[in-house]
């Protein structure tokens, strides 16, 4: 197979690269008026603005060509129509056809998925629409008034993000809460508030192996069992959303109480699924299909528009522009709203679980930096915190902005002001600052120039610091499923030209691994020779001062 760096596009691209290090984002602008309405693409949803990158007509013709000579579009047709693109999983990679709402069904090996995907799908309204009218009543006849998810990873982050996210559209009715660490601060916390007659708990898993997740459903169930001194309530208060059948009904949940689940769905890609059971609870089941319609309209864009405006394609590009031709290390993620403050923490597993990898899929190592390292925080808290980094640190972060023209809940002029520090911050991370202009503005307020020299330094930005702009009318359940689907789409274009299997995960297995063996040596009481002698003697201290 022939490695991504004997390509010509990349060949040049790597060449350019140094060029383009030269250059500063001022200078472009200044060259080219037409800069913003040639980089920036108006899906459906929202405005995608990516002309503040150190790009050039020249970047964007190579790097187009580097999608062209990786073959994007024919990959995009594998994953679509079910290939078993995640080769060392052997498995279809089929998120999408969980929100396929074209009247052509999604057919694999020659079975019709989009039929079984209906029925979860009825089966979620259904259970949904109950708990929520109250017809779904506790073991002593009251309805339900709180639902704890129990799962982690992909079984945690998307519907807690969302349900988070959303929360202006919920009737607050019902409460869901979120149990995803094994520290059991966590599980004690949630369930000191909750009565348990009034309680369901869903446990979501797709292997329903994880261990931490079947622990904090152990405690939910003796929690439950404690109060109701009866088993037979676990069939009104305790569901699963898994596809192993016989392990969660080995578990004590009833079959019918069992929310199916595919190993074709990755769990970082799956609350599209089952598992956006909390989702539709807590929302209502008109709004979880909402969501889907917004991730199916990024599809359709991905599918439909020309490689050159498709805009999951081009931040694919972009990342692997600024980090691998460009040599940045992290992204970050600054969403200018409050109600996205999990998304950061989401994206990190879909990105870096997806993409944190350093073999191709030949089996090869990989000799350049595949993805960067992502973190984030709320923009504004994000400001008073870690932005003077991102202004004059020495390393460069490219940024992701996101807000909208229309804020969830309007108070006086919050959102005006929310938003002038969002364009700002953009500007600002371009333009920066030089010297001059620092001496100019000092000398006009009147500042001595000794102090002026003192303090010139310290005050100039440099700025060409690249972000991407992503303005949404309005956090809508439609507009943020378009947006998780476009970081979606982003995350297997970017796997796809760096030669990465996206799908699997083989990096979390060794420490889970370890794990369970230090568990047994510390339940037993008795330490391996084996170990290093920071782990050994780390446990050892551990046990010594354990209070029994
Ligand atoms: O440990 C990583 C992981 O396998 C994720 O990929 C997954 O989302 C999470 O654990 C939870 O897995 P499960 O749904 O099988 O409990």
């Amino acid at each position: 197979m022939t490695s991504r760096t004997s390509l010509p596009s990349w060949q040049k691209l790597t060449a350019h690269a140094e060029e383009m290090k030269q250059q500063h984002m001022v200078d472009l602008f200044a060259k080219d008026s037409e800069r913003f309405s040639k980089y920036s693409i108006d899906t459906s949803q929202f405005l995608f603005d990516y002309s503040k990158n150190v790009m050039s007509d020249e970047t964007h013709a190579l790097l187009l060509n580097l999608a062209k000579e990786c073959d994007v579009e024919a990959w995009r047709e594998k994953m679509f129509t079910g290939e078993r693109i995640n080769k060392t999983e052997n498995r279809s990679v089929l998120h999408t056809a969980l929100r396929n709402h074209s009247s052509t069904p999604t057919i694999v090996d020659g079975k019709n998925i989009s039929e079984g995907v209906q029925k979860a799908l009825n089966h979620v309204k259904a259970f949904s629409d109950k708990v929520r009218n109250g017809e779904w009543l506790g073991y002593s006849g009251k309805r339900i008034t709180d639902v704890v998810s129990i799962g982690v990873g992909g079984s945690n982050l998307g519907p807690q993000m969302v349900t988070e996210a959303l929360n202006e559209y919920a009737n607050d009715e019902i409460q869901v809460h979120y149990v995803s660490n094994v520290d059991g601060t966590q599980v004690a916390n949630v369930l000191r508030e909750l009565t348990p007659e009034t309680t369901l708990f869903i446990v979501s898993s797709k292997t329903f192996t994880t261990s931490e997740t079947m622990t904090n459903a152990t405690t939910a169930m003796q929690w439950l069992v404690a109060s109701s001194f009866n088993k037979s309530a676990i069939a009104k208060h305790f569901v699963a959303v898994s596809s192993n059948k016989e392990k969660a009904t080995a578990f004590g949940i009833e079959e019918e109480n069992i929310f199916d689940m595919w190993d074709w769905v990755g769990g970082r890609f799956s609350l599209w699924s089952t598992i956006g059971l909390p989702i539709a609870i807590y929302l209502g089941f008109d709004y979880f299909v909402e969501l889907l319609e917004g991730a199916s309209e990024m599809d359709y864009h991905f599918c439909n528009t020309p490689l050159e405006s498709n805009a999951p394609v081009i931040m694919a590009l972009l990342s692997v522009w600024n980090t691998t031709f460009l040599g940045s290390q992290s992204q970050v993620i600054l969403p200018y709203d409050q109600s996205l403050h999990m998304l950061p923490a989401y994206l990190q597993q879909a990105e870096m679980e997806s993409n944190g990898k350093s073999t191709s899929w030949d089996g090869k190592q990989i000799s350049y930096t595949t993805v960067p390292a992502l973190w984030g925080e709320i923009g504004i808290n994000g400001q008073h915190a870690f932005y003077q980094y991102l202004h004059q640190g020495n390393t460069i972060v490219p940024a992701d902005f996101i807000g909208s023209v229309e804020s969830l809940i309007p108070v006086d002029n919050h959102h005006d002001i929310l938003m002038s520090n969002f364009f700002a911050q953009t500007q600002a991370l371009m333009q920066g600052v030089t010297e001059a202009q620092v001496r100019e503005e000092l000398t006009a307020k009147g500042m001595p120039t000794e102090e002026i020299d003192k303090v010139a330094p310290h005050k100039v930005h440099k700025g060409n610091r690249p972000s991407n702009t992503i303005l949404m009318q309005k956090l809508t359940p439609k507009a943020l499923g378009s947006l998780v689907a476009l970081y979606e789409h982003k995350i297997f274009v970017q796997g796809i030209l760096l030669q990465i299997c996206s799908f699997d995960q083989w990096g979390v297995e060794l420490g889970k691994g370890l794990a369970n063996n230090i568990h047994a040596e510390l339940t037993d009481n008795k330490i391996s020779e084996h170990h290093d002698s920071s782990t050994k003697g780390l446990m050892t201290f551990y046990k010594k001062n354990q209070i029994s």
